[in-house]
């Protein structure tokens, strides 16, 4: 039912944890299973050099934003704001399709730590 890659991200999740100094956090639920993701960004210079990610979520939850930190990490801010769910469910060779609504929370979780991001750094230009 699952691919490899998606047993493996599942069994040894990447950048699981907190980032205490994140330049962006964002949380956002799945109104579907009532599922949570809280997503930590750390930039320097627009480039995004840290990302970690907690879940009370299902296995594909998991897996989905494992994969989404691995690909966003070293990525510039304007490329992660064009990461698709889509896009990290191919990565991951395919989920199920009653698992599809928990790779939106990966897609969701960065999107909402890059909106934080931005409002802190308009929040800090406005001194
Ligand atoms: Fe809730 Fe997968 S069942 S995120």
């Amino acid at each position: 039912m699952y691919s490899e890659k998606v047993m493996d991200h599942f069994e040894n999740p990447r950048n699981v944890g907190e980032i205490p100094d994140a330049s962006g956090v964002g949380t956002v639920g799945n109104a579907k299973c009532g599922d949570i993701m809280r997503m930590y960004l750390k930039i320097e210079d627009g480039v995004i050099v840290d990302c970690k990610f907690k879940t009370f979520g299902c296995g594909a939850a998991i897996a989905t934003s494992s994969m989404a930190t691995e690909m966003i990490k070293g990525k510039t801010v304007e490329e992660a704001e064009k990461l698709t769910n889509a896009a990290v469910v191919e990565a991951l060779d395919g989920l199920p399709p009653v698992k599809i609504h928990c790779s939106l929370l990966a897609e969701e979780a960065v999107k909402a730590a890059l909106d934080d991001y931005h409002k802190k750094q308009q929040a800090q230009q406005n001194g």
